[in-house]
């Protein structure tokens, strides 16, 4: 092994990377390292996919050159550096291998098997896996300390994140070696512990799995929830749009052996309309119908934004701290509308026009809360990512309120430039329960020493274009209002999906936050 005084630096430009695997991952991965200055081994058991991946490469960077961000001397140095072969011996003298052969777990021991044989014995091996656990992947090695996952995004030379996998024997040294060197190769590096999903194959479950449930319940339309992820979320795809890119059946086989490793744990249940869209082969953008149809001429499908205009409010009364809502204070002021701010002791913080009650969601149905507060003239907007620039906001009635709490809601966001998007009553509407999960699904796996609060966030961020770091995003609507509105989810689906992380429950007693 590395001596301690290499441990956590990068693997020198000398050391001759291997990269077994030539397909969609493989190629990627080759161009990232030859692009650091290494010379790179490609192999693949067959000759044409070698030579397959050799164009994919040629031609990226070739469109790279187009765009200015390469000169061609780079592009031809960069695809000089890489040898193509089909004889596996030629990566004897490697310091690093990365495997990014198909997804099975003999078919990968087998060849972790030969390459102990092979590659001397500080060279460090690496896995590409996006779910064989590195712990069962390393289990017959001799040497099982040399392993770890080294797990790129597609597409690799471009997608920034790569988490850095330790199993049960994975050697420090070599974890924060390969971190260093996946840095330096100009990735941002995180750590996890082998788990399944690592980290964001796992935090990101519930970002399909509550726009399926949402949509599954009627509450909206497909249309209506993605541009809410998009514009009120500050997400750049919606979930629906991100699902027929990457494909159902992905998307739902990832969704499945999930849950299957956690062994049926309700957070991470499949679900039965993507369940159908798969059943019937519309896969997404490359079966040409998913969600949406990519036929040609298609219509494209918008959300029903028709809602009459309504007189903004004269005034308006804000009892108590709004909390992260509370830019829509000035933001009504800026509107000229007459805004007073009233304290109020221990209660929910509202906002009053006239007999109408408007609070924050909480993950309660509007019904309850109208219900339990005796105020029937109630309704619930949703979370935005910046309730000072946000464009669309979904809301939803309480089934007792009167038509004028209707027009009065709707009135008032219509004056301060909001388009309104109204929601069936559903508890924690789109993005509260969204974000609520991705937090507490972040937090869990911090919970369980899967990885830091920053690499949760950062590999969200890196990994999968988030606007915010679930956790960072948690800090900002405040842990005790995550916290009950998980309980209050638990509470309303009676089911165990929703349970708050014991960790953010402890958090929340204890008043503290993710982030200092
Ligand atoms: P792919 O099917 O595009 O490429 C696999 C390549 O491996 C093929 O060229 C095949 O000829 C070669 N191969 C198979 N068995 C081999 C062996 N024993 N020796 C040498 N070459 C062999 O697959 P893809 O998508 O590149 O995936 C590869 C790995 O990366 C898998 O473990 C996958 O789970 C993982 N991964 C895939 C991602 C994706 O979005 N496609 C993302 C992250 C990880």
């Amino acid at each position: 092994m590395n001596s301690s005084s290499q441990q956590n630096q990068a693997l020198p430009k000398s050391c001759i990377v291997g990269v077994i695997g030539a397909g969609t991952m493989g190629a990627g991965i080759a161009q990232v390292a030859a692009n650091s200055a290494h010379t790179v081994i490609l192999f693949d058991q067959s000759q044409e996919a070698v030579q397959r991946g050799l164009e994919f490469i040629s031609s990226g960077l070739q469109r790279q050159v187009k765009r200015g961000k390469l000169t061609e001397p780079q592009r031809q140095s960069i695809l000089d550096r890489i040898r193509p072969v089909t004889e596996i011996d030629a990566l004897a003298d490697c310091g690093l291998v990365i495997e990014a052969i198909v997804e099975n777990l003999k078919i990968k021991q087998g060849l972790l098997a030969e390459l102990e044989a092979l590659c001397a014995s500080d060279c460090i091996l690496a896995s590409n896996t996006s779910s064989i656990s590195i712990t069962a992947l390393a289990a017959q090695m001799s040497h099982p300390e040399r392993l770890v996952g080294m797990h790129f995004f597609n597409p690799a030379p471009v997608m920034k994140l790569v988490e850095v996998i330790s199993g049960i024997a994975t050697a420090p040294q070599v974890a924060h070696q390969v971190h260093a060197t996946a840095t330096e190769w100009g990735k941002l590096a995180v750590h996890a512990k082998s788990s399944p999903g690592f980290i964001v194959n796992r935090v990101a479950r519930p970002f399909y799995a509550e726009a399926l449930r949402i949509v599954e319940e009627g509450a909206t339309d497909i249309a209506t929830l993605d541009a809410l992820v998009r514009e009120a979320g500050g997400f750049r795809m919606g979930p629906f749009e991100l699902m027929d890119l990457i494909g159902h059946d992905i998307n739902y086989s990832v969704t499945c052996s999930v849950f299957e490793a956690y062994y049926q744990d309700p957070r991470f249940l499949p679900s039965l309309l993507q369940k159908a869209l798969v059943d019937s082969g519309r896969l997404g953008r490359k079966s040409g119908q998913g969600f949406y149809s990519y036929a040609d001429g298609a219509e494209t499908v918008t959300p029903d934004d028709n809602l009459p205009s309504y007189a903004a409010p004269a005034s308006i009364k804000v009892y108590g701290d709004l909390g992260v809502a509370e830019p829509l204070i000035e933001r009504a002021a800026s509107a000229g509308i007459s805004v007073e701010c009233l304290p109020i002791d221990g209660q929910e913080a509202f906002i009053e026009i006239g007999t109408v009650r408007l609070f924050l969601t909480d993950g309660r149905f509007a019904a309850e809360r109208a219900a339990t507060t005796r105020h029937a003239n109630l309704a619930v907007f949703d979370l935005a990512r910046d309730y000072s620039t946000s464009k669309r906001l979904a809301v939803a009635f309480a089934d007792q309120s009167d038509d004028e709490t209707r027009q009065a809601t709707i009135g008032l966001f219509q004056a301060l430039g909001i388009t309104i998007s109204i929601l069936d009553d559903i508890p924690g509407l789109v993005l509260m329960r969204t974000v609520a999960m991705l937090a507490n699904e972040a937090c869990d796996a911090v919970n369980q020493g899967v990885c830091s609060v920053a690499d949760a966030d950062r590999a969200m961020i890196g990994g999968v274009n988030y606007p915010l770091g679930p956790l960072a995003w948690s800090d900002q609507i405040g842990t005790s209002s995550v916290f009950n509105c998980l309980n209050n989810l638990q509470q309303s689906y009676g089911e165990d999906r929703y349970r708050p992380s014991p960790l953010l429950r402890r958090m929340h007693f204890s008043g503290s936050r993710f982030h200092d």
